[in-house]
């Protein structure tokens, strides 16, 4: 085993394993064609597989390699293809745009669509149970807890997005919070605790991870917001300025872009804190974090 200072992380490499381990799991499950195509369409194309690559850097700053991950990384991206596909139909988001082409609904039909973010979510937790099961039980019992927290998370945070509901008493501020936290903090939360697990972290290491990841994951949701107002709608492949008009409850409308823009660098220097607690094993974390800070899409 090398040494943790020698680790690389190379993204495009981990990408492309990601990928290619996401192409096997498929094929192996022989799926009718109307399942398929559309599941292929939408997992594939071309997203930044950040989450894959949190388990990966997680894993490493627990004190693994990386590969140790990828049931845990492939889970997480299936989880986050099946919110995308659900998030942009009509009955949601309506969005005709996703990673620089039509969106699976427009692409494949409404039916297609939702049966194929239905079937996402079992593949899911068939690729953390069936795909390298880890050695201990008790750590796989964990991985299936913490992606069905994960996803149970994303889905109330979608419904306090889309519907409302929320407990009497909360400001705008705790409202967003809730919905980010939920609808896109956890599902990074259980993709960094899922890395870290696979590589058996110990208890404070995992702490530390979690924290990061608390930080990241809200960091990355306003950090979308702001992109739906200030991004650049060939680079970011999606349709823009649309919360607005939707009503969307959004950091920028709460708290205004420059405020937002500051939320954005405390949460960066506090992720940053994190790591630096753990030291060089958490470069992959580290560089991740600086890409989400400055991304553009
Ligand atoms: C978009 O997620 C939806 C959110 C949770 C904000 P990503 O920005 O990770 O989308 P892809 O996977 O790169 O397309
Ligand atoms: C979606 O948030 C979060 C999910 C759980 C999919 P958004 O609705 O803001 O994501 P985009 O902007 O459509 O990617
Ligand atoms: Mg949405
Ligand atoms: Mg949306
Ligand atoms: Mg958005």
């Amino acid at each position: 085993m090398s040494a943790p200072h020698s680790l690389t992380f190379n993204i495009e490499a981990i990408r492309s394993r990601v990928d290619a381990g996401m192409t096997v799991f498929i094929e192996g499950l022989a799926l009718p064609v109307h399942l398929d195509d559309p599941i292929r369409y939408s997992l594939l194309a071309p997203g930044k597989r950040i989450r894959p690559l949190l388990a990966w850097a997680s894993a490493q700053a627990a004190g693994g390699e990386g590969p140790e991950c990828m049931p845990a990384a492939i889970a997480v991206e299936l989880i986050h293809a099946f919110s995308l596909v659900h998030d942009d139909l009509p009955a949601l988001d309506n969005d005709d745009l996703r990673r620089g082409r039509p969106t699976l609904h427009k692409h494949a039909g409404e039916a297609a669509a939702i049966l194929a973010g239905d079937a996402m979510l079992a593949l899911a937790f068939e690729a953390v149970s069936s795909v390298a099961p880890h050695p201990a039980p008790q750590i796989q019992a964990r991985l299936i807890a913490r992606l069905c927290e994960g996803t149970r998370a994303m889905i109330v945070g979608q419904v306090y997005d889309t519907l409302g509901g929320f407990d009497d008493g909360l400001d705008d501020l705790q409202k967003i919070q809730l919905i980010h936290s939920n609808k896109t903090g956890a599902l990074i939360h259980a993709s960094c605790v899922m890395g870290a697990l696979t590589a058996n972290a110990d208890p404070e290491r995992m702490d530390l991870i979690g924290g990061f990841a608390r930080d990241l994951g809200l960091q990355f949701q306003i950090m979308d917001d702001l992109l739906d107002i200030t991004g650049d709608p060939t680079v970011v492949g999606k349709a823009l300025r649309k919360d607005e008009d939707a009503d969307k409850l959004t950091y920028p409308v709460v708290v205004g872009v420059e405020r937002s823009r500051d939320i954005i660098g405390s949460l960066h220097s506090s992720a940053l804190e994190k790591l630096d607690q753990i030291g060089p094993e958490a470069n992959g974390l580290r560089i991740l974090q600086e890409l989400m800070t400055s991304r553009s899409y």
